[in-house]
């Protein structure tokens, strides 16, 4: 069997605390599965700064190119607030998101039934809500020149570009529509068209894409705005949603909040195949760095635990092995084992960032 190589990186926060269940977890799959990781382990964001002065150093990022998958934690922390926006810990994500070139997001949005009452939302809406958000990651208004701060006679004026080329809006296109076939066939795109030349851009490149490549999926368009608004009034409507960055950034929180725990969604951020055929790739929790609960044992490690999850599927053609990984996870939470966040009201003793990481080994050795 082929070696994996793995690069993790825990970053700040809570990070160093759930890579730590999720090494673990990986130790499990490499002993009792028999699956070949070459693992090592570096430095990103806040905890990279204070070593190197920099939140992602030359060395990590070659080493995250040489990976055949790379699992990061989460950046960032109120230490850090008054760096540079060029040394800032969010800065090192950007960085390794940009220079591999990362450019389809997937943020999965699944209600686990154990948690359907944690929603804002009626269980009725929320219940079995399964779909994912493909956000294109590596250009539009985050990365588009010019942009800045300048003066302009006697004020000062902040500028971002919004640019989408349309080999950019192309393959992002391909590869939501290559998800959707892979789960129900059916795609809504989402943009501003109706105010931005850049939106009017997408829903034509996407529509090509479709009528010559993917004609047997599904394909609907909403202004991003509305689609905002059907995603907290009907979300199961949805399958696989494919928007810009910063559309995606936001739709992905409020789908991430649909289902009322952040602390349970995972997500991968995909480029093009290297040259071992397998796509560079990016898997990471959604949930942030957390520092109020930081290094107190709190944290919920199963984002983290499902984004290996992620990686078996993706990066690795594991199938088998993510969903043993993901069934392990819904029977912790099936079996009631709470970290706090996923406790409604104080009943019980919750359980620490460990002992959730011990219910899940348990659950693979009864599934084995
Ligand atoms: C996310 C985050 C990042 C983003 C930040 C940390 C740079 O909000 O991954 O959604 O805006 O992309
Ligand atoms: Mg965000």
């Amino acid at each position: 069997m082929a070696r994996f190589r793995l690069l993790l990186l825990p970053g700040d926060g809570i990070g160093p605390e759930v890579m730590a269940e999720t090494a673990r977890v990986i130790a499990w799959f490499a002993d009792r599965r028999g699956i070949d990781f070459d693992i090592a382990e570096d430095l990103v964001g806040g905890a990279a700064y204070d070593v190197h002065g920099t939140p992602l150093a030359d060395a990590t990022m070659a080493a995250a190119q040489a990976a055949d998958a790379v699992l990061l934690g989460a950046v960032g922390g109120p230490k850090y607030d008054r760096l540079d926006f060029s040394v800032k810990p969010e800065r090192g994500l950007l960085r390794l998101r940009k220079e591999m070139d990362l450019y389809a997001n997937l943020r999965p949005a699944q209600c686990f039934a154990a948690l359907a009452d944690f929603s804002s939302l009626k269980r009725e809406l929320v219940a079995g809500l399964d779909l994912v958000i493909v956000r294109e990651l590596t250009s539009g208004i985050y990365f588009g020149e010019p942009r800045g701060i300048r003066t302009e006679g006697n004020q000062r004026v902040g500028i971002n570009t919004q640019r989408y080329t349309e080999a950019e809006i192309a393959r992002v296109a391909r590869s939501a529509f290559g998800l959707a076939r892979q789960r129900n066939n059916r795609v809504c795109s989402m943009e501003k068209a109706n105010v931005m030349e850049s939106g009017i851009l997408w829903r034509e490149v996407v529509q090509e894409v479709h009528d010559r490549d993917f004609p047997d999926v599904a394909l609907s368009h909403m202004y991003a705005d509305a689609g905002a608004m059907q995603l907290v009034r009907a979300p199961k409507q949805f399958d696989v949603i494919v928007t810009d960055n910063l559309f995606g950034d936001l739709l992905s929180d409020e789908a991430a909040m649909l289902t009322g725990s952040l602390g349970m969604l995972p997500s991968a951020s995909l480029g093009a195949p290297s040259a071992s055929g397998r796509p560079r790739a990016l898997y990471e929790p959604v949930h942030g760095s957390a520092p109020d609960i930081a290094g107190q044992g709190k944290a919920n490690p199963c984002a983290c635990i499902l984004s290996f999850a992620m990686a078996l599927r993706y990066s690795f053609d594991l199938g088998d092995e993510a969903d043993r990984l993901e069934a392990a996870v819904e029977a912790a939470l099936d079996a009631g084992v709470r970290t706090p966040d996923l406790m409604q009201s104080a009943g019980g003793a919750p359980a620490t960032t460990a002992g959730m990481g011990d219910a899940i080994l348990a659950a693979l050795e009864d599934g084995r």
